[in-house]
């Protein structure tokens, strides 16, 4: 059977990844940036190409997942020199909705100068390239659900948020048999398009509490980045994606995800009711 390495195991898509395989009994492992005492964790970090080549050493099929910070190009020539050292077979890689190194927008843009850095590995991949995420409510979010106002510079455009679990589950099926999905890039929305006062919406109702939104100018979002102290790198890419959300360009909705798993993608009225807890 071809072995299976998972980085990004401990982040959003990761640790439900880790919980698709295990539930349907795919063996794999882990990589993780710092050593864990767990007896099954492999220690390598994208800043360090030798430690990546150790790590990727007998693996076949690799889940990558880079975050996102400003070393991305560089995170991005590391695992790709590393793969092709160690041998590694095929790369499934976790993306982002409209990559493509020639995208008018910098993060879309970003994302496929990373996917066109794997694919010039010569080896098999898989990309997956999801849109925002709705755990993103879970995590930077969460403060502002439960203080009943959301405040974005997205104009209040339609979004067709993703939930996390279906990516984890689209990878896990990819990646238990990855050779039918050689060469494919896949797009992973969820099947409807709300736009943020809609959400908001959503999140008053499972709440039983109004949940408001208000449109910010881009200008006060990119000064509140700044203010919170984020690299010039990810306040430009964050104003990007506010910008090419605000245009309407993300609110398409994919099959990708309802063909792979055969089943409708998770609603926002669902992850609501199953996350009140948190904004509680
Ligand atoms: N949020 C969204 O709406 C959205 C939408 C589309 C695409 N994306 C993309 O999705 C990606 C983020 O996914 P995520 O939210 O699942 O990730 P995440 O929660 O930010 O987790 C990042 C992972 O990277 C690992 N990591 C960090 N530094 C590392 C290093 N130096 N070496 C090795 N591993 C390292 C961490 O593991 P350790 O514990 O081992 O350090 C962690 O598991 C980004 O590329 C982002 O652009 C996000």
């Amino acid at each position: 059977m071809s072995r299976i390495l998972i980085t990004g195991a401990s982040g959003t898509i990761g640790r439900h990844l880790v919980q698709s395989l295990t539930a349907q009994g795919t063996p794999f492992e882990v990589m993780r940036s710092k050593p864990v005492a767990d007896g099954r964790t492999r220690v390598g970090s994208y800043d360090d190409v030798a430690s990546l080549t150790a790590a990727f050493a007998d693996i076949d099929t690799l889940f990558v997942l880079l975050p996102l910070t400003p070393n991305k190009l560089t995170h991005a020539r590391h695992v790709a020199a590393a793969a092709k050292t160690a041998g590694v077979s095929h790369i499934v890689r976790s993306s982002g909705a409209g990559a493509d190194p020639a995208a008018g927008f910098a993060l879309p843009r970003l994302q496929g100068q990373v996917d066109e850095i794997l694919a010039s590995t010569g080896l098999a991949t898989t990309f997956l390239r999801p849109a925002g995420f709705m755990q993103n409510y879970l995590s930077f979010m969460a403060d502002m659900v439960r203080g009943g106002m959301i405040y974005g510079a997205t104009a209040d455009a339609a979004q067709s948020l993703i939930d996390a679990r279906d990516i984890a589950a689209v990878a896990a099926r990819v990646l238990v048999n990855p050779a039918p999905h050689a060469g494919q890039a896949y797009t992973l929305t969820g099947g409807e398009a709300l736009t943020d006062s809609q959400r908001a919406a959503v999140l008053s109702q499972a709440l039983g509490r109004p949940v408001g939104f208000t449109a910010i100018a881009p200008q006060a979002a990119t000064d509140a980045m700044r203010q919170m102290g984020m690299p010039d790198e990810l306040v430009s890419w964050m104003a990007s994606l506010n910008e090419l959300v605000s245009a309407g360009y993300a609110a398409g909705i994919s099959p990708d995800v309802q063909n792979l798993l055969g089943r409708a993608p998770i609603g926002f009225a669902q992850f609501a009711a199953e996350h009140q807890a948190a904004w509680r």
